[in-house]
């Protein structure tokens, strides 16, 4: 630190002087502390000789409070702007806080003018209003405790996967092939046509490089942005989302699957419940829609499963065959015409997983590539099945999703810093 900044009134703001994260000075730090902090005001009131400050760093939901002199009420101290307080920490007398910084300089470093800033102090927007506001929406307390979480949720996720072995593969955004079949490709479009001499797409689903992968590894996994030009309106769909994708090899059973799911959810949900507990508490208290569902009727019958079954997460497995992209696995001891597929249905959002076992056997594969015509497109993952292959199996969970579900968000739009769907695509 620089403590000797704090003491010569003019290196004041020199550049070293050591900064203090209000969640740090919230939580960690010994009251008597001189300490710096920069953030942006919250709210500003005026009592007696003093001026209460609200200042909040985006490094916890709770603003510090912050006491000066009321000389200091400027024309520039207002609602929304960024401000550098050097102070004192102090017990705070309120029982609102513990503690609160007794400023001795305050200094305005950009202004916000209050008429025009789109947020008003002490209002609760609706996240209706402030995603008009991608730019600016980040500065409500909500918002900013949705990326939080979104972040703590990250590394939650990453934490799980390596804590169980797996490795992380970074799978390719731009590919030529159409994993799902949905034709929901976005084209890359390349200046000189001969660049890549075949068509590419941004990716709809890492599975097949992660299929790759697992003819080598026993566990991968990998968990990163996806493209769907899904033509949807709906309150569950991005255009640009991140999914969660697994594959584990040598498995021969689905419960396999079903498993890993359910402990993925449980271990990092309880992680997010445990580290982020005020975040997600706002928006239990204040965010929570009373779970609106979309009006398709495949959602109508996610809906009719989860509530039937008590509204609690619901797996469903072997769906009919036809139903089923080319790689799920032919479960050829039922009855129907069945593939090892899974979905996870979940209260708010419906499907939040999808997985299945992979068809490893060649001669079945092929027959059912030389069926949609696809032989040759898919050589190459033929002939995975050919050089040592392995019963193997994964899923895919829509991270957006995820959040609308633990956090009781309506709209997905309001789970993602910048939202892209159709006919939308702000900054
Ligand atoms: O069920 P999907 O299409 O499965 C796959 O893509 C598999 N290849 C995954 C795999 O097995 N590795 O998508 C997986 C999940 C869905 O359950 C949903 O949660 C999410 O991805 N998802 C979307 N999320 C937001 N917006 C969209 N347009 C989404 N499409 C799928």
């Amino acid at each position: 630190g620089c403590s000797l900044c704090i003491s010569l009134s003019k290196q004041l703001y020199c550049s070293s002087a050591r900064r203090t994260r209000v969640r740090d000075a919230l939580s960690s730090l010994e009251t008597g502390s001189s300490i710096r902090i920069q953030g942006w005001v919250r709210s500003v009131r005026s009592q007696k000789n003093n001026l209460f400050l609200h200042v909040s760093d985006g490094s916890s939901l709770q603003p510090l409070q912050v006491v000066a002199s009321s000389d200091l009420n400027t024309r520039e101290l207002t609602f929304g702007c960024a401000v550098d307080i050097i102070g004192s920490l102090e017990k705070s007398p309120s029982k609102k806080q513990s503690v609160e910084l007794q400023a001795s300089h305050v200094k305005v470093i950009g202004e916000c003018n209050p008429v025009d800033f789109p947020f008003k102090i002490k209002e609760r927007h609706s996240l209706e209003y402030i995603r008009q506001y991608p730019h600016l929406r980040c500065r409500t307390n909500a918002f900013s405790s949705l990326l939080r979480i979104r972040s703590e949720a990250t590394s939650a996720i990453h934490s799980y996967f390596r804590d169980n072995g797996f490795v992380q593969i970074h799978t390719p955004i731009i590919t030529s092939n159409d994993c799902e079949g949905a034709g929901e490709l976005f084209q890359v479009e390349v200046k000189n046509p001969h660049f890549f001499s075949v068509p590419s797409y941004l990716t709809v689903s890492g599975q097949l490089h992660l299929e790759v992968m697992a003819g080598a590894f026993p566990a991968v996994y990998t968990f990163g942005p996806t493209f769907r030009a899904e033509n949807s309106q709906s309150r569950r769909h991005l255009a640009e989302f991140y999914m969660v994708e697994a594959e584990i090899s040598f498995t021969e059973s689905l419960e396999d699957l079903l498993k890993l799911m359910e402990d993925l959810l449980k271990t990092s949900t309880e992680h997010l419940l445990s580290h982020c507990a005020e975040d997600v508490e706002l928006f239990h208290k204040y965010v929570s829609p009373g779970h609106r569902w979309g009006c398709d009727l495949q959602t109508e019958h996610e809906k009719f499963l989860v509530k039937h079954c008590g509204d609690v997460p619901v797996f469903v497995t072997d769906y009919p065959y036809d139903l089923k992209p080319f790689y799920a696995r032919d479960n050829q001891d039922q009855p129907q015409h069945t593939a090892a597929a899974v979905d996870l249905l979940v209260p708010i959002v419906g499907e939040l997983c999808g997985g299945s076992l992979r068809e490893e056997r060649p001669e079945l594969l092929k027959t059912r590539l030389a069926g949609a015509g696809l032989e040759e497109t898919y050589a190459w993952y033929l002939q995975l099945r050919e050089f040592g292959s392995v019963p193997h199996g994964g899923f895919g969970m829509g991270f957006e999703r995820y959040l609308q579900c633990v956090l009781g968000v309506d709209n997905i739009k309001d789970t993602i810093p910048f939202a892209r769907s159709s006919r939308s695509c702000l900054l």
